[in-house]
């Protein structure tokens, strides 16, 4: 066998998700309580270059040219394990990561970095492997990487096991011009992370309802991206990411992503919409608020954004491709 170090690089973009996904069944393979969809972004995006080399004797993990944590880099290389035990390899390796995005914005970064750890690491060891295997893989790393593997509109089939657990693509990018306009208001990481917060959605007495609810709205979100009918998608973004936020705020102990400033972006959609500019809301784990429109509106959201005092940043999104090798 050769010695030479095997080296690939692939891209991945963050998602946003319009029917959340909050809640575990198994923690150890993240497959969730329910399924979810999102669309893949253009612009918030992850090149990570994975390099197997006989010579390191650890994994390395550097993101924006600094050493990662160590925890970080455990993370990394517990993915790493997957994929080194199905080509049969035990060389260790350097992973050389760099976002599009500020790390500290506010926005999930491990959805983008798992999907392209997943596929750059595949490639360098020569595995050729399918989407839904790559989905299926990626989700092991941070659940919602799972759909960042698609492009577009994509949904990810809860399952009940790892074979089962996976995304699909619901429709390409450019079947739908949204735009994501994320009012950024606080710039720190969170402070209890998704992967905690998974397990203490069953201590909510509120999550029967949700799931409940999002049992309803998922086929209506299916067909109102497919008639891309924002009126119909809308309103049952802005329940479903307020369901998933009563079942936070009412788990033990409680998790308050808001900040006084998401009320006031929260208000501020109402009265939009009252003006008549068709916009609606989804938030994630994380106080920012991410503003969801058609093309032919997003203007005068951006302007109507950057007017308000509590907004620091913005970040303007579409639909975009899923992960691929450069
Ligand atoms: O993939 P995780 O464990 O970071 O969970 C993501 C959770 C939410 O962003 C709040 C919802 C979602 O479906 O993306």
């Amino acid at each position: 066998m050769s010695t030479e170090p095997r080296s690939a690089t692939a891209n991945a973009g963050a998602n946003i998700a319009l029917i959340k996904y909050w809640g575990v069944r198994d923690s150890a393979l993240n497959i969730p309580l329910n399924d979810s969809v999102s669309f893949t972004l253009d612009t918030t995006r992850t090149t990570t270059t994975v390099t197997f080399d006989p010579a390191l004797p650890a994994d390395e993990l550097v993101i924006g040219g600094k050493p990662a944590t160590p925890a970080a880099t455990e993370r990394a290389s517990r993915h790493l394990d997957i994929l080194r035990n199905m080509a049969g390899l035990t060389w260790r390796a350097r992973i050389v990561s760099e976002n599009t995005f500020p790390m500290g914005a506010g926005i999930a970064s491990s959805a983008s970095a798992f999907a392209a750890l997943t596929v750059a690491a595949a490639a360098a060891l020569g595995l050729s492997l399918d989407t839904r295997t790559l989905s299926r893989i990626a989700r092991r790393g941070s659940g919602s990487a799972a759909r960042s593997i698609e492009g577009g509109f994509v949904w990810w089939h809860a399952g009940q096991d790892d074979a089962s657990s996976f995304a699909e693509q619901i429709a390409p990018p450019d079947h739908w011009d949204l735009y994501d306009v994320v009012a950024v208001v606080e710039e720190s990481e969170k402070k209890v992370s998704s992967a905690q917060g998974h397990l203490l959605a069953k201590t909510s007495p509120f999550l029967e309802t949700r799931l409940s609810l999002v049992q309803n709205a998922l086929p209506n979100v299916r067909q109102a991206i497919l008639d891309r009918d924002l009126a119909t998608l809308g309103p049952l973004i802005e329940t479903d990411a307020l369901a998933m936020h009563f079942v936070m705020m009412s788990s033990h102990p409680r998790l308050y992503y808001w900040t006084g400033a998401t009320l006031e972006i929260l208000q501020a959609v109402e009265k939009w919409r009252n003006d008549g500019l068709p916009v609606w809301f989804t938030i994630d784990a994380g106080p920012n608020v991410h503003l969801i429109c058609e093309a032919k509106h997003h203007q005068a959201l951006v302007a109507a954004v950057r007017a308000l005092p509590v907004v620091r940043d913005l970040i303007i999104a579409r639909p975009g491709p899923g992960a691929f090798l450069l």
